[in-house]
């Protein structure tokens, strides 16, 4: 193996390896990751205050190193068995070439000048896609750099990588979900990617460095999920217990508004690349990842939890709006069993908590059939809806519930009657249900 423990240089038996881009997000991840299995870090820093929320450990060394400054890099590598390397400019910088691709051959130089042959270089899965802005030409650029230098080079390409509440695409996301009624969305919505928690990434860069199979392999990194942006916003909005609307700026007007903000500001809040790249598919396949070295990453509601802490359902709350839905439906308490049932149902979809409907539902019990006839027509997606379609699916799959479903067939006389009395009681819970559906969000 090029980078095992036993190949420390300092003779201590324990490898070294230096991480470019260390005081960024996947940065302080990646150090603590290492510490925590025993390899000696040195952390690459562009400027040392950017240090300060790395872990402290006696095999931690912090070295300052800028990607445009050969010497820098080459005295940073020095002693080191591999390198992780993660810098980069991210938002369409006027230096991006000469970070992102220069960067790549002066770490290069620095590794063949130093003896340390091995790099874990982490791209992007922006470097696949066909039309690139600034970064993921430059990223796909520094890619074809590392796997043409001779070296022993694995390349990782996650897709969206989320871990704290501030950092990359899902801070952005969840800071527009915290502050704004509507998130705006660059795009139709539909773009699909495969959200990976920090800490897997992490992992995977660890076990590459472990597994010289890996060397000269590009693989994909994703959470085991492919969600659209659409979802990846519903779901980071519901792990807050909120619900949000979204606003879809068509694809030509996002990129014209990237346009005008890179050539106005120093730091636009948006780049051409955040637009292409979150309208473009790539096929993120971690089959790869997971066959090479044991790629195992968590799904993206475990993450969030993670993120987050876990979503606050009081389980009271469930129960009694098990017992009002089946109340309503067949008329009986359903079983704790069921009530257990329809709680974790609620859980594992964990939308939609606290939409006005939902929470006036549970105010006054006694309105969910109106407000269920009235969402019915007016708003067919409410949760008031879906919490009714979920108690129905499980009591049609509970046995001894099932009866309710499937009478025996009725006499005609008998079955014009009922049809005419469900279809009175419906219209007139219809006629009920829409002014209190408005009355209910006019004073949510
Ligand atoms: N976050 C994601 O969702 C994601 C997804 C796919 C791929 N990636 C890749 O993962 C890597 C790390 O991303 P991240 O999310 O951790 O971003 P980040 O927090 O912005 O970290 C990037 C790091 O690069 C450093 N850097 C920039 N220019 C430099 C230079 N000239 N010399 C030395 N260091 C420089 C930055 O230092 P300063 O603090 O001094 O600017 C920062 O520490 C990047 O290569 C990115 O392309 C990230």
């Amino acid at each position: 193996m090029l980078a095992t423990k036993s190949s420390s240089s300092d003779g201590g038996g324990m490898p070294t390896v230096a991480v470019t881009g260390a005081g960024g997000f996947i940065g302080r991840n990646v150090v603590a990751c290492l510490l925590e299995r025993d390899w000696r870090v040195k952390a690459m820093v562009r400027r040392l205050e950017t240090s300060t929320g790395l872990p402290k450990s006696d095999r931690l060394e912090v070295v300052q190193a800028d990607m445009r400054d050969a010497e820098s890099l080459r005295r940073a590598v020095q002693g080191a068995n591999a390198v992780v390397h993660l810098a980069a400019a991210m938002a369409d910088e006027r230096d991006s070439d000469e970070i992102n691709v220069g960067g790549a051959r002066r770490l290069v130089a620095a590794c063949r000048a130093t003896g340390c042959a091995r790099i874990i270089n982490i791209s992007t899965q922006s470097a696949k896609i066909p039309r690139q802005g600034v970064y993921a030409r430059t990223k796909s650029a520094a890619d074809a750099v590392f796997h043409s230098s001779g070296l022993a080079v694995t390349t990782l390409l996650p897709s969206i990588v989320y871990g704290d509440e501030t950092s990359g695409v899902f801070g952005t996301v969840l800071g527009f979900v915290k502050k704004l009624p509507i998130v705006p969305v660059l795009g139709d919505g539909r773009w699909i990617s495969a959200p990976v928690y920090v800490g897997d990434v992490a992992g995977a860069i660890h076990s590459c460095l472990e597994h010289d199979n890996t060397i000269g392999q590009r693989y994909d990194l994703g959470g085991p999920e492919q969600i659209s942006f659409d979802e990846f916003i519903d779901r980071i909005a519901a792990a807050r217990g909120i619900c949000r609307r979204k606003l879809h700026i068509p694809f030509g007007l996002s990129l014209l508004g990237a346009r005008v903000a890179t050539t106005l500001l120093p730091s636009p809040p948006i780049t051409v690349s955040n637009v292409l790249g979150s309208n473009q598919n790539t096929n993120i396949d971690i089959g790869p990842a997971r066959r090479d070295f044991g790629f195992q990453p968590i799904d993206f509601s475990s993450g969030l939890s993670r993120v987050l802490g876990p979503v606050g359902i009081d389980e009271n709350v469930l129960a009694t709006e098990s017992i009002v839905i089946a109340q309503y439906l067949i008329g009986q308490t359903p079983s704790p069993a069921l009530q257990d049932r329809y709680a974790a149902a609620c859980r594992a979809r964990l939308r939609e908590d606290a939409d006005v409907e939902l929470q006036f539902a549970r105010r006054h019990p006694r309105f969910w059939p109106f407000l269920d006839a009235a969402t019915g027509i007016l708003r067919p997606h409410s949760t008031v809806r879906q919490r009714v379609f979920l108690m129905t699916a499980l009591l049609e799959a509970t046995p001894e519930y099932a009866g309710f479903f499937l009478k025996p067939p009725e006499k005609p006389l008998r079955l014009m009657a009922r049809v005419a009395w469900q279809g009175t009681r419906g219209v007139a819970r219809i006629a009920v249900g829409i002014p209190l559906l408005f009355w209910a969000r006019r004073n949510a």
